[in-house]
């Protein structure tokens, strides 16, 4: 089994780069398929969501090439197949594959998709989009089998402002007949980044990053070249470490404005961050202040950087809160957390947190993505060595996270145990 050892407390000094957005990634590639043609989509993140990705490509018949940081994708052999479970449960953005294949085909059969366990994570919102957009939806366990004669453009109130439900209702409103409009629609930047890359493909799409987003179908869409924007997860979680350890350490390749609610909140806590047009630096201080978050839909704070921020706040001066209001299971880091000393009560869908306390090392689980983030982070403050099992998690959605902070000073290595 591999794990990551890390021998704590080294000040990070140097610049880390910031790879393109996973989340944008895993929506841009499937949607390059509504192209009959050939797509080079650039700063693709290499992480394991995106091979998995690659994976689904080739099952389908499209023919990719990969190379560093970049896949070239010919969709003129896409065939109509009903993608297996083993590869639909790997990743949530599984299902954008559902919607390229209905807007192309007109039918499709796909299961549930997979994803971090963090809650319960429905998809009626997607559904509901699909069946007002036309399609006819026989649920078989959890096997979904779509057909449609038509595509028709339609007004597709969401009940939440769902990202994959917005991009799901994106994709597939490109192709259909008439004018759809999503109102209620989710605001994150990887949506609009899916909307530039669809209008460079020949689409008509406006309002996008707005909460209404109206789209004019057309008969087809062309191939394209598209750079993926930063990952601003990942810039948030380096930028945390910063706020930790950092001696100056830049963080490079951001876009400032989608990583606000947190510096914002670093600033709040008296950390010491300097940003400028696309980088920052941070410096660690010795005192930081308890301060209280609630995540929320983009631009508030984002819930994928809420089990890194916690690591934070353990070493925060004063009483912190923190409510998760996105998901209901994303505190499975906190045991971890408290076994290394830190002093975490959750209650519901809030944590209260008293600091700081001095954690030490020992051997932790990375249950998901972002709690695996939240385990590093204390390893890399913690007194001694600790050791994280099931990494795979962390590596769906951080490129070269190794690379990247032994480059600043890091003890860090994966390891068979
Ligand atoms: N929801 C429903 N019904 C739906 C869709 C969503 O009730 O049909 C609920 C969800 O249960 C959740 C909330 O609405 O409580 C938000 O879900 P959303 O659909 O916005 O999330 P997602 O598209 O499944 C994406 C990211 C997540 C990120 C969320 C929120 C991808 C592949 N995943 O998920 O990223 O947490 O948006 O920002 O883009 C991660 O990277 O660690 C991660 C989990």
């Amino acid at each position: 089994m591999k794990a990551l050892k890390v021998i704590g407390n080294q000040k990070l000094t140097g610049s880390i780069r910031i790879s393109g957005a996973k989340n944008s990634a895993v929506a841009l590639i499937p949607a390059t398929l509504l192209s009959n043609g050939t797509t080079t989509l650039c700063n693709i993140p290499d992480v394991r969501d995106v091979d998995f990705l690659e994976q689904t490509l080739k099952y389908l018949g499209v023919d990719v090439k990969r190379a560093s940081g970049s896949f070239l994708i010919n969709t003129r052999n896409l065939k109509n197949l009903a993608i297996p479970e083993e590869l639909s449960n790997k990743l949530r953005a599984s299902y954008y594959f559902m919607a390229v294949l209905l807007a192309r085909f007109k039918h499709v059969e796909m299961y549930f998709p997979g994803g971090c366990e963090i809650g319960a994570r429905p998809i009626d919102q997607t559904l509901k989009a699909f069946k007002l957009l036309g399609a006819k939806i026989e649920e078989d366990g959890c096997l979904f089998k779509m057909n449609a004669e038509k595509l028709i453009g339609a007004t597709i109130p969401l009940d939440m402002p769902s990202v994959g439900a917005t991009i799901n209702a994106i994709i597939v409103a490109v192709l259909a007949e008439g004018k759809t409009e999503i109102l209620n629609a989710a605001l994150e930047p990887e949506i609009v980044d899916l909307a530039d890359m669809l209008n460079k493909m020949g689409a008509k799409i406006e309002g996008a990053g707005t909460s209404k987003i109206s789209i004019v179908g057309v008969k087809e869409l062309h191939g394209t070249n598209h750079d993926i924007i930063p990952d601003r997860i990942e810039a948030g979680t380096y930028t945390i470490i910063g706020a930790l350890l950092g001696n100056y350490l830049k963080i490079d390749n951001i876009v400032p404005s989608h990583i606000k609610t947190l510096t914002d909140k670093l600033i709040e806590m008296g950390v010491n961050v300097e940003i400028h047009d696309d980088y920052l630096f941070v410096d660690s201080q010795d005192k930081i202040k308890a301060v209280d978050i609630k995540t929320q839909e983009y631009p508030g704070f984002p819930t994928d950087l809420q089990q890194p921020f916690v690591t934070l706040l353990t070493q925060a001066k004063g009483v912190s809160h923190v409510i998760e209001t996105i998901y209901e299971n994303r505190f499975m880091n906190v045991p971890y957390l408290n076994q290394m000393g830190s002093n975490i009560h959750v209650k519901d869908n809030t944590l209260t947190i008293t600091g700081p306390n001095k954690l030490k090392g020992g051997l932790v689980k990375a249950t998901d993505l972002r709690a695996g983030a939240s385990l590093l982070i204390a390893a890399l403050i913690a007194d001694g060595e600790t050791t994280i099992t099931e990494i795979n998690h962390l590596l769906r959605g951080y490129e070269e996270i190794v690379e990247k902070l032994t480059n600043v000073g890091a003890k860090i290595e994966i390891k068979e145990i």
